[in-house]
Parts: structure tokens; sequence; C-alpha cells
């Protein structure tokens, strides 16, 4: 990203230099749109990277976690906090599974579901347990969740990484086959329905019931990492159900707490009772403000329709973006499901971001060439046109621009 030098305001010498940021800070947000501290407006493409369910400032979500700050914000895992069991009871009922463990974020989610699948081999004699993992997945910057990732950059300088993972391209069911034949150890199969920090590349449903079959066949775990694509952002509350098929564990964060950080792993019964006490822990995981978080995320997407308004206005916004994109030299694809969407373009477009911030649109960029749209569940068909007027122009601009 060309990022210009930010105004003085927004210097931060005291953090560190760890994100490439927009010269802009968010002071406020009311729905899909978004204020900065200058009082620019922007129409919100990207929820805070798949979090914002609710979109901001929710007047159903807002008394709700005031009334639980003025209650309870963290007690501690010593005691027990009832809203784990109503928050992981919903869950359950709405995925088929059978327990959750909850911590604070992605990569916690997918730490436990490392530590779960190894476990599960050692419990039966297999004391090097291996698994199966996709080219181009993320699952987060732990030192165990990048080993897991399939992006060479993001693993560069932090070796030796854990070992214990196999790589395999994503769709190809022959790979997993040829896995099956040639690595004995294999506990786990570990993927994203759809892939959304390498480019929202989607698991097809076949894949995904080849996955199921061979993993039942083989006794191995299904996990499906639903940290981005799950929570309704797809149409159904996790990615999967289009396949019709359950995971035996499945990782949640993002948009589970719609903005303040929850994370889970949901397990079905072979994975539920793998870890025990003194296995697995964390000071912050389901403590009674993510709960109630949690709980009342899922309560207000019931009362608001919001997985059907996921799948009727993502439907809208991608068939909007194909419809003003037809024939445009440089628009590779335009894939995705819901409210996840991604523009492949023939090249690098990192520079859309300050454009269409510039433009009063967020959004952003994955594996160089995907504009991607995560935005809040809430979004309407006027907002997803309002998108599709301010993005098109932007994408044209840039394709007829001479390549860098
Ligand atoms: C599929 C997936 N898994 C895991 C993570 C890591 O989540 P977190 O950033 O909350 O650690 C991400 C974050 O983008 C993700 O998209």
């Amino acid at each position: 990203m060309n990022a210009p030098e930010p105004p003085a305001a927004l210097l931060e010498p005291h953090v560190m230099a760890t994100y490439g940021r927009l010269p802009l800070a968010l002071s406020h947000g009311r729905g899909c749109w978004v204020w900065d501290t200058e009082g620019r407006k922007y129409l919100d493409g990207l929820g805070g990277i798949a979090v914002n369910t609710l979109g901001h400032a929710h007047p159903k979500l807002v008394p709700a976690l005031q009334d639980q700050i003025g209650k309870l914000i963290h007690s501690s895992n010593y005691y027990h906090v009832p809203l784990q069991e109503q928050l992981a009871a919903r869950l359950c009922e709405l995925s088929g599974l059978a327990k959750a463990f909850f911590c604070s974020t992605g990569l916690e989610a997918n730490e436990a579901a490392i530590k779960i699948a190894r476990k599960f081999g050692h419990d039966q004699g297999n004391t090097r347990p291996e698994i199966v993992v996709c080219e181009k997945a993320f699952h987060g910057r732990s030192i165990a969740t990048l080993s897991a990732t399939g992006n060479p950059k993001i693993q560069a300088g932090f070796g030796p990484l854990v070992e214990g993972f196999v790589r395999v391209p994503l769709n190809d069911v022959g790979a997993l086959e040829e896995v099956a034949r040639t690595h004995p150890n294999v506990t786990a199969v570990f993927l994203e329905v759809i892939q959304g920090e390498g480019g929202i590349n989607p698991a097809t449903v076949d894949y995904l019931r080849a996955a199921r079959r061979m993993c039942d066949e083989r006794g191995w775990l299904l996990m499906l990492d639903e940290v981005q694509c799950g929570m309704g952002r797809t149409g159904k509350w996790f990615a999967h159900q289009w396949a019709g098929i359950r995971p035996d564990v499945m990782p949640l964060a993002k948009g589970l707490g719609s903005g303040v950080p929850v994370g889970a792993v949901v397990c079905g019964p072979r994975a539920a009772d793998v870890l025990g006490p003194g296995n697995h822990g964390t000071t912050f995981g389901g403590n009674p403000l993510a709960m109630r978080a949690g709980v009342e995320t899922i309560r207000i997407m019931e009362e608001e329709g919001l997985l059907a308004n996921a799948a009727e206005v993502g439907s809208a916004l991608k068939s909007g973006l194909e419809q003003a994109l037809a024939g445009v030299a440089g628009v590779v694809e335009i894939r995705g499901q819901g409210l996840m969407l991604g523009i492949e373009l023939d090249r690098p477009c990192g520079v859309i971001l300050s454009r269409a911030a510039e433009a009063g649109l967020m959004l952003s960029v994955t594996a160089e060439r995907v504009i991607r749209l995560v935005p809040p569940l809430i979004l309407t068909r006027d907002e997803a046109a309002q998108i599709v007027a301010i993005l098109v122009p932007l994408v044209r601009s840039l394709l007829s621009e001479p390549r860098p």
C-alpha cells in the first residue's frame, strides 16, 4: 500500500509498526456507516474484517452490553460462568455439534483445534500426529497457527515452524487420497470452508463431502475453520452447512461477538471430550461480557432475519458487481457467497484501499489481487447498490492504468 505520510495527529511513535495503516482514524459508527475524526463519512464494506456482524452501535446490542458491563465484565474460569453454557448451548443447537470451549480470538480457537487433533492422536497411541492443511490457508499468526497457514510470506522470519502439518491443494480430492496412502499418522483434516485471507477461495461442496467421507472412513477429525466465513456470513449459520455435512471441530471468532472479542471451538461427539481438566485454558476466554455479546448477537441475528439478509443482499451485491464489471479486461473472477465476496483482478490492487477510502468506502485487499467485501450482515440492498456505484469506477480506472 502506498500510504501517504500520516498527519501529525496520527503519528504513533509508541505503537509497534506491525500494520500498514491508512492515514485516518475512525471515531464512531451507526449501522453500516462510520465517521472519521475529521468528520468524513464512509460506507463500511469491511465490517472490521468480517467482525461487526450487527454493524455499529446497534440499538439492541448497545443496551444489552451496557447492562452486562454494569453487572460483571470478567470473573474467572475458577468459577462457573452461566453465560458460557447459554452461548455453548446456542452454538450447539445451531451447528448440531456437542460442546464448546471459549477463547478470545481466531488464532486461539485454531490453537485449541490443533491441540485437540494432536491429543486425539496421542489418546490412540499415535505420538507423532499429523494434520492435513491447505495451500493458501490462513489460520492465524501464533507459531502453531502460522505453521498451519499456507502462505510463505507470513511464515518468513519465524522459523523453525511447528512440525506435523501436511499441505495439500484445496479442492483436490486426489491429493487427500495420496496423503492417506503415504501418511499413516494423520489424525485430522483442517481447512477453511471459504479461504478468506487466501483470496476468497471456496471449498467446493463435492470436496467438503469427500473430506467428510474420508475422515469417517479413516477415523480422522474434520476440522473446519469458520472464523471468517461462519456466523451467518454466507447465509447459513456456518458455511459448511451448504454442503449438508457436519465437522468434528469448528473454530469460530470474528463475527461471533459483533466486535467484542469472542472465540470458540465447537466440537462434535468424537472431539468434544478430548480435552479434559488441565489440558487447556485461558484467562479471558468465556468471560461474562464476551459471552453476553455472543448470546445477544445470535438473538438479534435471529430477530432480524440476518441469515436471509446476508444471502439476499449478498447475491444482489454479487450480481450488481458482475453486471457492472462484465467484459472488463483485467477482472479475473468475482466469487464468494453471501456477504463474503472477492473480486480477483489480474494485477496487484492494494492501492484501491486508499482510493476507496477517499471515495467514502471501506474494504480490503487480500492475496494482493483480490478486493474483499465482508460488510456487516445488516447491509441493505440500497447500501449494496452504493458499494457497487463507488467501487466499479475505481476498479475500471485502476485497470485502465499501465500495469505497475
Ligand atoms: C479463517 C481464519 N482463521 C483464523 C484467523 C485468525 O483470527 P484472529 O486474527 O482473530 O487471531 C483469521 C483471521 O483473519 C481467519 O480469517
